[in-house]
């Protein structure tokens, strides 16, 4: 491999191109109705043997089966690891026991009936119409399902509307109820721990709007809570029969399948829920039994390692041309850093390689207009994912074909760049003067060579946007399968938390013991200004 590697930084996309006239047959593939076109990444065949017996001697084939059995592969937590089990239906071919199962299905079935009620115009244990839903929740309990609700937008039925409240910052919360009622919104906090400190803080005060407008037991009425934590909710004053359970294999950004679903079903209707749940099983199908060589995530994961670990590219760029899927980088970049940001092996050895990537991105073609001048001519290596949809996303056709070619040709100009003769060629033919042309030229030239991987679905959907949020869960199991590292606990954001307890009587004026001289000179700073 290392050998190879020598070889491969001096790999030339357009010259690969030239020499190879099968290169986008032998370098694409289909998986669950997605078209993966990954030919424009500085790979030949060897490459993607090579990578492929590397991830053959890391066991991904054992580690993924090992995972949808149900065992417990998340060891610094000692859980299992139980997304792919949320969607697996009746028929499972690998399935954790049976008590999960029919925990699943069970929870699946009380969603059913949570989102059937809104199709009748109200809850179905009251009389009370809702039009509203407030989700509060964070990260892993708020970037799927927010994604998710922006990109099957056309789906959503007019009621609910649903609303989203993340942040910490009261100015959040405050927008929010602004608009609402509360005699007919429902208030469902989503923490899967149910001691998010953010959630919480954010639920009291949406309790308190409710309380403030109905009473204590009117409002119970409307407060429903999707957690593991049952009884901490029922302390909070949910009442047992509106909470949904989340289990424990179910890590939170891999919960959308589960309860965290909820508004999300409620919104556009549980046939279309499922229909997303369709999608990601699709893939997983595909994950299952895909040889790896064929297999869209594991190639996808092979690539990421190839670009970071083997030719130092530093950040991996997500652009949906797709503005209903403008969210999805910030949902990546949970899935992705917080999956696999870490320094150490399973076994707790320091690794001595790159692990997971900095994922940016936002909706093309607005990125073209804000960091693509670095992804052009910028000093570093930054592969670009790029998402597409074959069919048009409005009626306005013509806009859809400007979008897709602005994809396109983004794509094709990191492959090909533009040489220094073609520089003077052009400048000449615009009657600058040679001197003039000589000296602007450096700064016109495009090095090209730059990867990228096109991945198209054909229409924006229920059942393709599971397919694609799976092949993307997949991929980052993959990586941190071959990077041995535990993909699925999140220690690093704990001591931030841990901190923040102690920096927040600080700045009520209780002394504060154990922060250094900036923290403290911050809060005293924040003080002065506050008086
Ligand atoms: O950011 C840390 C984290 O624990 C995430 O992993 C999780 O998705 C998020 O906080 C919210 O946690 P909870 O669902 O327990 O409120």
């Amino acid at each position: 491999m290392a050998a190879h590697r020598v070889a491969a930084v001096k790999f030339n996309l357009g010259q690969l191109f030239r020499r190879d006239k099968n290169r986008v047959a032998r370098f694409s593939l289909d998986a669950a109705g997605l078209f993966i076109d990954y030919s424009k990444n500085r790979i030949e065949p060897q490459t993607r043997d090579l990578l492929v017996r590397l991830a053959e001697a890391r066991d991904v084939g054992a580690g993924r089966d090992a995972m949808l059995a149900g065992q417990r592969i998340n060891v610094t937590e000692d859980r299992a690891v139980l997304h792919v089990a949320l969607r697996a239906g009746q028929g499972q071919t690998a399935s954790p026991d049976r008590a999960i199962r029919d925990a699943i299905a069970a929870e699946l079935a009380r969603v059913r009936t949570w989102a059937e009620s809104f199709g009748r115009g109200q809850l179905e244990t009251d009389s009370v119409q809702i039009t509203d839903i407030l989700h509060l929740g964070i990260g892993g309990s708020d970037l799927a399902p927010r994604l998710a609700l922006e990109a099957l937008a056309p789906f959503a039925r007019p009621r609910p509307r649903v609303h989203f409240v993340s942040n910490v910052d009261g100015a959040a919360m405050a927008d929010a109820l602004r608009g609402l009622d509360p005699h007919t919104t429902a208030i469902v906090v989503v923490s899967k721990s149910f001691s998010t400190e953010e959630t919480l803080a954010n639920a009291r005060i949406a309790k308190a709007w409710l309380v403030g407008a109905m009473g204590e037991e009117e409002a119970s009425r409307q407060l429903v809570a999707v957690t593991s934590e049952s009884g901490r909710a029922m302390q909070f004053g949910v009442s047992g029969e509106n909470c949904f359970r989340m289990l424990d294999g179910v890590g939170g950004r891999y919960s959308l399948w589960s309860t965290v679903g909820l508004t999300l079903a409620a919104a556009i209707g549980f046939q279309r829920f499922q229909e997303l749940l369709d999608g990601a099983r699709a893939m997983d199908e595909h994950f299952m039994t895909a040889p790896l060589a064929e297999n869209a995530p594991v190639i996808l994961a092979l690539l990421g390692i190839w670009n970071s670990d083997f030719l130092g590219a530093e950040a991996q760029a997500v652009v949906p041309y797709a503005e209903r899927l403008r969210l999805l980088p910030n949902y990546l970049q949970q899935l992705d850093m917080e999956s696999n940001g870490k320094s150490v092996t399973r076994d707790g050895v320091a690794v001595d390689y790159p692990t997971a990537p900095i994922v940016f991105g936002t909706a093309g073609t607005d990125g073209q207009h804000a960091y693509f001048q670095l992804l052009h001519q910028g000093t570093r290596l930054v592969p670009v994912d790029f998402i597409a949809v074959a069919e048009a996303m409005s009626d306005y056709a013509d806009h859809h074909a400007l979008l897709l070619a602005n994809c396109f040709a983004q794509g094709a100009a990191l492959m090909r760049g533009k040489t220094q003769t073609e520089v003077l060629a052009e400048l000449k033919a615009a009657g600058i003067p040679l001197s003039k042309a000589r000296a602007l030229a450096p700064h016109k030239v495009f090095s090209g060579n730059r990867p990228s991987t096109t991945i198209l679905l054909p229409r924006l959907d229920p059942r393709s946007l599971g397919a694609l949020i799976a092949l993307y869960e997949h991929k980052v199991f993959v990586q941190g399968q071959i990077w041995g590292i535990n993909s699925f606990d999140q220690w690093g954001v704990e001591l931030g938390k841990a901190l923040g307890r102690s920096v927040r009587p600080a700045l009520d004026g209780t002394a504060a013991t154990g922060l250094d001289a900036s923290t403290l000179g911050l809060v005293a700073r924040v003080r002065t200004k506050a008086r």
